[in-house]
């Protein structure tokens, strides 16, 4: 099992405990986590399924492919923490990741 902590724009937390295997945004769609929409169904195309990793993980996750990169960009609102949730398999190495989900997508 992984442990995802996932925390709302307004400072709530939501603890997962989860099978891996499945995207980090397969995942909190799953458990209707607010805050992600996913219009695309993790094809990378819509980039409304952004989160913003806590900087402890930053570092501990695969770093983003170049077309994620310029999906993010596109937005004008990406912060250097900000990842597509379908781009994040989760794997046990993830246990305990902390993710914030944003109030709204762009
Ligand atoms: Fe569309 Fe991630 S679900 S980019």
């Amino acid at each position: 099992m992984v442990q995802i902590i996932f925390v709302s724009h307004d400072g709530t937390a939501r603890t997962l405990d989860v099978a891996a295997g499945a995207s980090l945004m397969e995942t909190a769609k799953a458990h209707d986590v607010p805050g992600i929409e996913a219009v695309c169904g993790g094809n990378c195309y819509c980039g409304t399924c952004r989160v913003r990793v806590s900087a402890e993980w930053r570092d501990r996750l695969a770093p983003p492919e170049e077309f994620e990169v310029e999906l993010l960009n596109a937005t004008g609102e990406s912060h250097a923490d900000d990842r597509l949730s379908c781009q994040i398999p989760l794997t046990e190495a993830l246990d305990g990741l902390v993710v914030h989900t944003p109030e709204q997508q762009y």
